[in-house]
Protein backbone atom coordinates (compact mmCIF):
# COMPACT_ATOMS: atom_id res chain seq x y z
CA UNK A 1 0.00 0.00 0.00
CA UNK A 2 2.72 2.44 1.26
CA UNK A 3 4.57 1.45 -1.93
CA UNK A 4 1.83 1.60 -4.50
CA UNK A 5 1.10 5.49 -2.73
CA UNK A 6 5.02 6.04 -3.41
CA UNK A 7 4.86 4.81 -6.78
CA UNK A 8 1.80 7.48 -7.70
CA UNK A 9 3.65 9.95 -6.25
CA UNK A 10 6.65 9.80 -7.71
CA UNK A 11 4.93 9.33 -10.91
CA UNK A 12 3.11 12.66 -10.36
CA UNK A 13 6.34 14.35 -9.96
CA UNK A 14 7.81 13.05 -12.67
CA UNK A 15 5.18 13.74 -14.75
CA UNK A 16 5.14 17.38 -13.19
CA UNK A 17 8.85 17.59 -14.16
CA UNK A 18 8.50 16.47 -17.87
CA UNK A 19 5.60 18.99 -18.01
CA UNK A 20 8.34 21.78 -16.86
CA UNK A 21 10.86 20.71 -19.43
CA UNK A 22 8.26 20.71 -22.31
CA UNK A 23 7.33 23.53 -21.42
CA UNK A 24 10.65 25.19 -21.09
CA UNK A 25 11.39 23.66 -24.38
CA UNK A 26 8.59 25.43 -26.12
CA UNK A 27 10.70 28.61 -27.26
CA UNK A 28 14.52 27.85 -27.87
CA UNK A 29 15.06 31.47 -26.13
CA UNK A 30 13.95 30.29 -22.84
CA UNK A 31 16.50 27.34 -22.83
CA UNK A 32 19.08 29.90 -23.88
CA UNK A 33 17.76 32.20 -20.82
CA UNK A 34 19.89 29.97 -18.89
CA UNK A 35 21.90 32.90 -16.40
CA UNK A 36 19.21 35.03 -16.30
CA UNK A 37 17.55 35.83 -13.25
CA UNK A 38 15.26 38.47 -11.13
CA UNK A 39 17.76 40.79 -9.03
CA UNK A 40 20.84 39.21 -10.63
CA UNK A 41 22.73 42.41 -8.56
CA UNK A 42 20.72 42.22 -5.31
CA UNK A 43 23.96 41.46 -3.85
CA UNK A 44 26.24 42.36 -6.28
CA UNK A 45 24.87 46.22 -6.59
CA UNK A 46 21.93 46.38 -4.66
CA UNK A 47 21.45 50.05 -5.53
CA UNK A 48 21.40 48.93 -9.24
CA UNK A 49 17.95 49.13 -10.69
CA UNK A 50 17.21 52.13 -8.96
CA UNK A 51 19.78 54.27 -10.28
CA UNK A 52 18.76 53.07 -13.72
CA UNK A 53 15.00 53.77 -13.01
CA UNK A 54 15.92 57.36 -11.21
CA UNK A 55 18.25 58.35 -14.55
CA UNK A 56 15.91 57.42 -16.93
CA UNK A 57 12.72 58.61 -14.96
CA UNK A 58 14.66 62.06 -14.82
CA UNK A 59 14.71 62.52 -18.59
CA UNK A 60 11.40 60.58 -19.55
CA UNK A 61 9.97 63.46 -17.73
CA UNK A 62 11.62 66.22 -20.19
CA UNK A 63 10.88 64.35 -22.61
CA UNK A 64 8.12 61.88 -22.98
CA UNK A 65 9.08 60.79 -26.78
CA UNK A 66 11.89 58.90 -24.72
CA UNK A 67 10.39 55.63 -23.70
CA UNK A 68 9.47 55.10 -27.53
CA UNK A 69 13.25 55.56 -28.48
CA UNK A 70 14.22 53.01 -25.79
CA UNK A 71 11.11 49.97 -26.30
CA UNK A 72 12.62 50.16 -29.84
CA UNK A 73 16.47 50.42 -28.78
CA UNK A 74 15.67 46.98 -27.00
CA UNK A 75 14.18 45.55 -29.63
CA UNK A 76 16.88 46.20 -31.90
CA UNK A 77 19.61 44.79 -29.44
CA UNK A 78 17.86 41.70 -28.52
CA UNK A 79 17.12 40.83 -32.44
CA UNK A 80 20.60 41.78 -33.80
CA UNK A 81 23.12 38.73 -31.88
CA UNK A 82 20.89 38.55 -29.22
CA UNK A 83 20.11 41.09 -25.83
CA UNK A 84 23.75 42.33 -25.79
CA UNK A 85 24.29 46.14 -25.73
CA UNK A 86 25.44 45.73 -29.77
CA UNK A 87 23.52 48.19 -30.33
CA UNK A 88 25.05 51.04 -28.33
CA UNK A 89 28.71 49.93 -29.58
CA UNK A 90 30.16 52.57 -31.81
CA UNK A 91 32.55 52.33 -35.22
CA UNK A 92 34.55 54.27 -36.28
CA UNK A 93 34.34 53.00 -40.16
CA UNK A 94 30.35 53.25 -39.66
CA UNK A 95 29.74 49.77 -39.46
CA UNK A 96 27.77 48.95 -36.71
CA UNK A 97 24.29 48.08 -36.27
CA UNK A 98 23.43 51.98 -35.48
CA UNK A 99 24.99 52.71 -38.57
CA UNK A 100 22.33 50.71 -40.93
CA UNK A 101 19.51 51.68 -42.21
CA UNK A 102 16.93 50.33 -40.13
CA UNK A 103 18.60 52.08 -37.36
CA UNK A 104 16.19 55.39 -38.51
CA UNK A 105 15.73 57.22 -35.01
CA UNK A 106 17.36 55.15 -32.86
CA UNK A 107 18.18 57.44 -29.92
CA UNK A 108 18.78 57.57 -26.45
CA UNK A 109 22.31 56.81 -26.24
CA UNK A 110 23.11 59.62 -24.24
CA UNK A 111 20.83 58.86 -21.58
CA UNK A 112 22.38 55.28 -21.28
CA UNK A 113 25.89 56.54 -21.15
CA UNK A 114 24.99 58.84 -17.94
CA UNK A 115 23.48 55.65 -16.46
CA UNK A 116 26.26 53.42 -17.28
CA UNK A 117 28.56 56.37 -15.41
CA UNK A 118 26.06 56.33 -12.09
CA UNK A 119 26.39 52.22 -12.20
CA UNK A 120 30.12 52.37 -12.83
CA UNK A 121 30.52 55.00 -9.85
CA UNK A 122 29.02 53.13 -7.49
CA UNK A 123 29.65 49.28 -8.63
CA UNK A 124 32.41 49.25 -10.96
CA UNK A 125 32.67 46.47 -13.61
CA UNK A 126 29.50 45.48 -12.37
CA UNK A 127 26.11 45.86 -14.32
CA UNK A 128 26.26 45.23 -18.23
CA UNK A 129 24.97 47.40 -20.52
CA UNK A 130 22.76 44.58 -22.13
CA UNK A 131 20.91 45.03 -18.60
CA UNK A 132 20.68 48.51 -18.81
CA UNK A 133 19.21 48.56 -22.57
CA UNK A 134 16.57 46.11 -20.42
CA UNK A 135 15.83 47.93 -17.79
CA UNK A 136 15.76 51.70 -19.84
CA UNK A 137 13.18 49.94 -22.01
CA UNK A 138 10.64 48.92 -18.76
CA UNK A 139 11.53 52.24 -16.63
CA UNK A 140 11.15 54.74 -19.57
CA UNK A 141 7.46 53.01 -20.49
CA UNK A 142 6.57 52.66 -16.94
CA UNK A 143 6.99 56.50 -16.16
CA UNK A 144 4.18 56.95 -16.96
CA UNK A 145 2.24 54.87 -14.58
CA UNK A 146 4.64 55.14 -11.97
CA UNK A 147 5.10 51.61 -11.54
CA UNK A 148 6.84 49.03 -13.31
CA UNK A 149 4.83 47.52 -15.78
CA UNK A 150 6.49 44.56 -16.32
CA UNK A 151 9.68 42.14 -14.58
CA UNK A 152 12.95 42.47 -16.19
CA UNK A 153 15.27 39.51 -15.65
CA UNK A 154 19.35 40.36 -15.50
CA UNK A 155 22.60 38.65 -15.62
CA UNK A 156 23.27 39.65 -19.40
CA UNK A 157 26.66 40.11 -20.06
CA UNK A 158 28.30 42.36 -22.92
CA UNK A 159 28.62 41.39 -26.55
CA UNK A 160 31.93 42.61 -28.57
CA UNK A 161 30.42 43.01 -31.78
CA UNK A 162 28.62 45.06 -33.66
CA UNK A 163 27.58 44.81 -37.19
CA UNK A 164 25.41 46.76 -39.72
CA UNK A 165 24.97 43.91 -42.22
CA UNK A 166 23.57 41.60 -39.16
CA UNK A 167 21.22 44.65 -38.14
CA UNK A 168 19.85 44.31 -42.30
CA UNK A 169 19.88 40.96 -41.65
CA UNK A 170 17.74 40.59 -38.64
CA UNK A 171 15.49 43.53 -38.26
CA UNK A 172 12.65 42.73 -40.06
CA UNK A 173 11.31 45.33 -42.56
CA UNK A 174 8.09 47.10 -42.52
CA UNK A 175 7.23 46.06 -45.98
CA UNK A 176 7.10 42.66 -44.77
CA UNK A 177 3.98 40.47 -45.04
CA UNK A 178 2.81 37.81 -41.65
CA UNK A 179 4.40 34.66 -43.11
CA UNK A 180 8.06 36.32 -43.37
CA UNK A 181 7.37 38.44 -39.83
CA UNK A 182 6.57 35.12 -38.26
CA UNK A 183 9.45 33.64 -40.10
CA UNK A 184 11.86 36.27 -38.48
CA UNK A 185 10.55 36.08 -35.62
CA UNK A 186 10.79 32.31 -34.81
CA UNK A 187 14.13 32.28 -36.11
CA UNK A 188 14.71 34.16 -32.44
CA UNK A 189 12.52 31.97 -30.79
CA UNK A 190 9.46 33.77 -30.90
CA UNK A 191 6.05 32.69 -31.73
CA UNK A 192 2.85 34.05 -33.57
CA UNK A 193 1.38 35.42 -30.36
CA UNK A 194 5.13 37.38 -29.43
CA UNK A 195 4.73 38.44 -32.78
CA UNK A 196 1.46 40.02 -32.22
CA UNK A 197 2.11 41.10 -28.94
CA UNK A 198 5.10 42.90 -29.34
CA UNK A 199 3.99 44.85 -32.33
CA UNK A 200 2.00 46.62 -29.90
CA UNK A 201 4.85 48.43 -28.84
CA UNK A 202 3.58 50.62 -31.91
CA UNK A 203 1.51 52.49 -29.58
CA UNK A 204 4.14 54.72 -28.69
CA UNK A 205 6.14 56.59 -31.30
CA UNK A 206 6.39 57.68 -34.74
CA UNK A 207 7.24 56.05 -37.85
CA UNK A 208 8.93 58.13 -41.30
CA UNK A 209 6.41 58.87 -44.05
CA UNK A 210 8.90 56.87 -46.42
CA UNK A 211 8.41 53.73 -44.92
CA UNK A 212 4.98 53.80 -45.21
CA UNK A 213 4.12 55.86 -48.39
CA UNK A 214 3.87 53.05 -50.82
CA UNK A 215 0.61 52.01 -49.26
CA UNK A 216 -0.64 55.81 -49.68
CA UNK A 217 0.29 56.68 -53.15
CA UNK A 218 1.30 54.88 -56.73
CA UNK A 219 0.29 51.64 -54.61
CA UNK A 220 -0.76 49.65 -57.77
CA UNK A 221 1.74 52.16 -60.00
CA UNK A 222 -1.14 54.75 -61.13
CA UNK A 223 0.97 57.65 -59.76
CA UNK A 224 -1.70 58.80 -58.09
CA UNK A 225 -2.93 60.09 -54.71
CA UNK A 226 -5.91 57.96 -54.80
CA UNK A 227 -3.60 54.77 -55.64
CA UNK A 228 -3.94 53.33 -52.15
CA UNK A 229 -3.54 50.26 -50.30
CA UNK A 230 -7.34 48.58 -49.97
CA UNK A 231 -5.88 47.02 -46.72
CA UNK A 232 -5.95 51.16 -45.06
CA UNK A 233 -9.25 52.45 -43.64
CA UNK A 234 -9.43 55.34 -46.07
CA UNK A 235 -9.97 58.33 -43.96
CA UNK A 236 -6.97 56.99 -42.26
CA UNK A 237 -5.16 57.03 -45.75
CA UNK A 238 -6.49 60.41 -46.00
CA UNK A 239 -5.27 61.47 -42.65
CA UNK A 240 -1.78 59.95 -43.28
CA UNK A 241 -1.54 61.20 -46.81
CA UNK A 242 -2.10 64.81 -45.05
CA UNK A 243 0.73 64.31 -42.58
CA UNK A 244 3.23 63.35 -45.26
CA UNK A 245 4.16 65.63 -48.27
CA UNK A 246 3.78 63.37 -51.85
CA UNK A 247 3.83 64.03 -55.09
CA UNK A 248 5.00 62.66 -58.17
CA UNK A 249 8.11 64.84 -57.59
CA UNK A 250 8.31 63.88 -54.09
CA UNK A 251 6.78 60.08 -53.64
CA UNK A 252 9.16 58.95 -50.92
CA UNK A 253 9.39 62.05 -48.26
CA UNK A 254 11.67 60.64 -45.78
CA UNK A 255 11.56 63.71 -43.56
CA UNK A 256 8.17 64.02 -41.91
CA UNK A 257 7.21 61.93 -39.11
CA UNK A 258 3.43 60.62 -38.03
CA UNK A 259 2.56 59.52 -34.59
CA UNK A 260 1.92 55.54 -35.06
CA UNK A 261 -1.29 55.68 -33.05
CA UNK A 262 -2.37 58.86 -33.24
CA UNK A 263 -3.93 60.67 -30.04
CA UNK A 264 -1.81 58.70 -27.90
CA UNK A 265 1.06 58.05 -29.31
CA UNK A 266 2.93 58.97 -26.07
CA UNK A 267 0.77 56.59 -23.94
CA UNK A 268 1.56 53.12 -23.41
CA UNK A 269 -1.87 51.04 -23.80
CA UNK A 270 -3.84 48.87 -26.26
CA UNK A 271 -5.29 51.44 -28.50
CA UNK A 272 -2.49 50.20 -31.04
CA UNK A 273 -4.73 46.99 -31.06
CA UNK A 274 -7.73 48.86 -30.95
CA UNK A 275 -6.60 50.91 -34.07
CA UNK A 276 -5.18 47.86 -36.21
CA UNK A 277 -8.62 46.13 -35.44
CA UNK A 278 -9.91 49.44 -37.40
CA UNK A 279 -7.35 49.23 -40.54
CA UNK A 280 -5.46 51.90 -38.93
CA UNK A 281 -1.96 49.96 -38.66
CA UNK A 282 0.71 52.61 -39.75
CA UNK A 283 3.03 50.13 -41.78
CA UNK A 284 2.20 46.65 -44.14
CA UNK A 285 3.77 44.90 -41.38
CA UNK A 286 0.87 45.86 -38.89
CA UNK A 287 -2.19 45.60 -41.60
CA UNK A 288 -0.45 42.06 -42.16
CA UNK A 289 -1.68 40.67 -38.59
CA UNK A 290 -5.16 40.69 -39.94
CA UNK A 291 -4.37 38.15 -42.85
CA UNK A 292 -3.78 35.38 -40.97
CA UNK A 293 -6.74 34.14 -38.48
CA UNK A 294 -5.07 32.89 -35.50
CA UNK A 295 -2.81 36.27 -35.59
CA UNK A 296 -6.61 37.69 -36.04
CA UNK A 297 -8.08 36.15 -33.11
CA UNK A 298 -5.50 37.72 -31.12
CA UNK A 299 -5.98 40.96 -32.02
CA UNK A 300 -9.25 40.64 -30.98
CA UNK A 301 -8.52 39.25 -27.42
CA UNK A 302 -5.81 42.77 -27.31
CA UNK A 303 -8.83 44.61 -27.68
CA UNK A 304 -9.15 44.35 -23.85
CA UNK A 305 -6.48 46.17 -21.86
CA UNK A 306 -5.88 43.79 -19.45
CA UNK A 307 -5.11 40.92 -21.17
CA UNK A 308 -3.14 43.06 -23.35
CA UNK A 309 -0.43 44.09 -20.21
CA UNK A 310 -0.73 40.65 -18.83
CA UNK A 311 0.19 39.32 -22.31
CA UNK A 312 2.98 41.75 -23.13
CA UNK A 313 4.85 40.96 -19.56
CA UNK A 314 5.39 37.47 -21.06
CA UNK A 315 6.42 38.04 -24.42
CA UNK A 316 8.75 41.05 -23.52
CA UNK A 317 10.30 38.73 -20.97
CA UNK A 318 11.33 36.65 -23.60
CA UNK A 319 12.20 38.89 -26.22
CA UNK A 320 14.63 39.73 -23.40
CA UNK A 321 16.04 36.26 -23.67
CA UNK A 322 17.25 36.34 -27.11
CA UNK A 323 20.58 34.28 -27.41
CA UNK A 324 22.21 36.59 -24.11
CA UNK A 325 25.62 35.94 -23.05
CA UNK A 326 25.23 34.99 -19.38
CA UNK A 327 28.07 33.25 -16.59
CA UNK A 328 31.36 33.95 -18.16
CA UNK A 329 30.56 34.93 -22.02
CA UNK A 330 31.54 38.35 -22.93
CA UNK A 331 32.28 41.22 -20.96
CA UNK A 332 30.92 43.81 -18.80
CA UNK A 333 31.99 47.02 -20.79
CA UNK A 334 33.27 49.98 -18.61
CA UNK A 335 31.63 52.29 -21.45
CA UNK A 336 28.44 51.25 -23.27
CA UNK A 337 29.54 52.24 -26.63
CA UNK A 338 33.07 50.98 -26.57
CA UNK A 339 34.05 47.42 -26.27
CA UNK A 340 37.09 46.91 -23.33
C1 LIG B 1 7.16 43.07 -36.14
C2 LIG B 1 8.21 43.62 -36.68
C3 LIG B 1 8.50 45.09 -36.59
C4 LIG B 1 8.70 45.93 -37.63
C5 LIG B 1 8.68 45.58 -39.10
C6 LIG B 1 8.92 47.24 -37.06
C7 LIG B 1 9.17 48.37 -37.81
C8 LIG B 1 9.26 49.65 -37.30
C9 LIG B 1 9.49 50.82 -38.08
C10 LIG B 1 9.73 50.86 -39.57
C11 LIG B 1 9.45 51.88 -37.25
C12 LIG B 1 9.59 53.36 -37.61
C13 LIG B 1 11.01 53.82 -37.51
C14 LIG B 1 11.14 55.23 -38.02
O1 LIG B 1 10.48 55.59 -39.00
O2 LIG B 1 11.92 55.99 -37.44
C15 LIG B 1 9.22 51.37 -35.93
C16 LIG B 1 9.12 52.15 -34.81
C17 LIG B 1 9.00 51.65 -33.54
N1 LIG B 1 9.00 50.32 -33.18
FE1 LIG B 1 8.84 48.75 -34.45
N2 LIG B 1 8.85 47.16 -35.71
C18 LIG B 1 8.60 45.88 -35.37
C19 LIG B 1 8.50 45.38 -34.09
C20 LIG B 1 8.68 46.12 -32.95
C21 LIG B 1 8.80 45.57 -31.63
C22 LIG B 1 8.83 44.09 -31.29
C23 LIG B 1 8.93 46.63 -30.78
C24 LIG B 1 9.09 46.61 -29.29
C25 LIG B 1 8.41 45.82 -28.50
C26 LIG B 1 8.86 47.82 -31.58
C27 LIG B 1 8.89 49.10 -31.08
C28 LIG B 1 8.89 50.25 -31.84
C29 LIG B 1 8.78 51.59 -31.28
C30 LIG B 1 8.58 51.94 -29.83
C31 LIG B 1 8.87 52.47 -32.36
C32 LIG B 1 8.82 54.00 -32.30
C33 LIG B 1 10.23 54.56 -32.27
C34 LIG B 1 10.28 56.07 -32.21
O3 LIG B 1 9.29 56.74 -31.90
O4 LIG B 1 11.35 56.61 -32.50
N3 LIG B 1 8.73 47.48 -32.89
N4 LIG B 1 9.11 50.01 -35.99
C1 LIG C 1 22.23 55.76 -38.68
O1 LIG C 1 22.90 55.57 -39.90
C2 LIG C 1 23.10 56.75 -40.63
C3 LIG C 1 23.67 56.38 -41.98
O2 LIG C 1 24.77 55.53 -41.86
C4 LIG C 1 24.01 57.70 -39.83
O3 LIG C 1 24.19 58.90 -40.51
C5 LIG C 1 23.32 57.98 -38.49
O4 LIG C 1 24.13 58.76 -37.67
C6 LIG C 1 23.01 56.67 -37.78
N1 LIG C 1 22.25 56.92 -36.55
C7 LIG C 1 22.74 56.68 -35.34
C8 LIG C 1 21.81 56.89 -34.22
O5 LIG C 1 23.88 56.29 -35.18
C1 LIG D 1 12.74 37.16 -42.64
O1 LIG D 1 12.34 35.88 -43.09
C2 LIG D 1 12.44 35.72 -44.50
C3 LIG D 1 11.82 34.36 -44.85
O2 LIG D 1 12.46 33.32 -44.17
C4 LIG D 1 13.90 35.83 -44.91
O3 LIG D 1 14.02 35.71 -46.31
C5 LIG D 1 14.42 37.19 -44.48
O4 LIG D 1 15.78 37.29 -44.75
C6 LIG D 1 14.19 37.41 -42.99
N1 LIG D 1 14.54 38.76 -42.66
C7 LIG D 1 14.96 39.12 -41.47
C8 LIG D 1 15.19 40.57 -41.31
O5 LIG D 1 15.12 38.33 -40.55
C1 LIG E 1 5.00 54.18 -59.51
O1 LIG E 1 5.05 52.76 -59.58
C2 LIG E 1 5.53 52.29 -60.82
C3 LIG E 1 5.37 50.79 -60.84
O2 LIG E 1 5.87 50.21 -59.67
C4 LIG E 1 6.97 52.75 -60.98
O3 LIG E 1 7.49 52.29 -62.22
C5 LIG E 1 7.02 54.27 -60.92
O4 LIG E 1 8.37 54.70 -60.96
C6 LIG E 1 6.37 54.76 -59.66
N1 LIG E 1 6.31 56.22 -59.67
C7 LIG E 1 6.91 56.97 -58.76
C8 LIG E 1 6.71 58.44 -58.91
O5 LIG E 1 7.55 56.50 -57.83
C1 LIG F 1 16.14 61.30 -48.29
O1 LIG F 1 15.85 61.37 -49.67
C2 LIG F 1 16.71 62.24 -50.36
C3 LIG F 1 16.21 62.38 -51.77
O2 LIG F 1 15.90 61.12 -52.33
C4 LIG F 1 18.15 61.69 -50.27
O3 LIG F 1 19.06 62.53 -50.94
C5 LIG F 1 18.55 61.58 -48.80
O4 LIG F 1 19.81 60.95 -48.66
C6 LIG F 1 17.52 60.77 -48.03
N1 LIG F 1 17.84 60.84 -46.62
C7 LIG F 1 17.84 59.77 -45.81
C8 LIG F 1 18.12 60.01 -44.37
O5 LIG F 1 17.61 58.64 -46.22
Amino acid sequence: MAKGLMITGMSSSVLALLLVLAASGIGTASAQAAGLKKGFYKKSCPQAEDIVQKVVWRHVAGNRELAAKFLRMFFHDCFVRGCDASVLLDSPTNTAEKNAVPNQSLAGFNVIDEVKAALEQACPGVVSCADIVALAARDSVSFQYKRNLWEVETGRRDGTVSSAQQALANIPAPSSTFDILLANFSRKGLGLQDLVVLSGGHTIGVGHCNLFSSRLFNFTGKNNPSDIDPSLNPSYAKFLQGQCRLNLQNPNDNTTVVPMDPGSSLSFDNHYFVNLKAHQGMFTSDATLLTNGRAANIVDKLQDPGVFFDAFKNSIKRMGQIEVLTGTNGQIRKKCSAVN
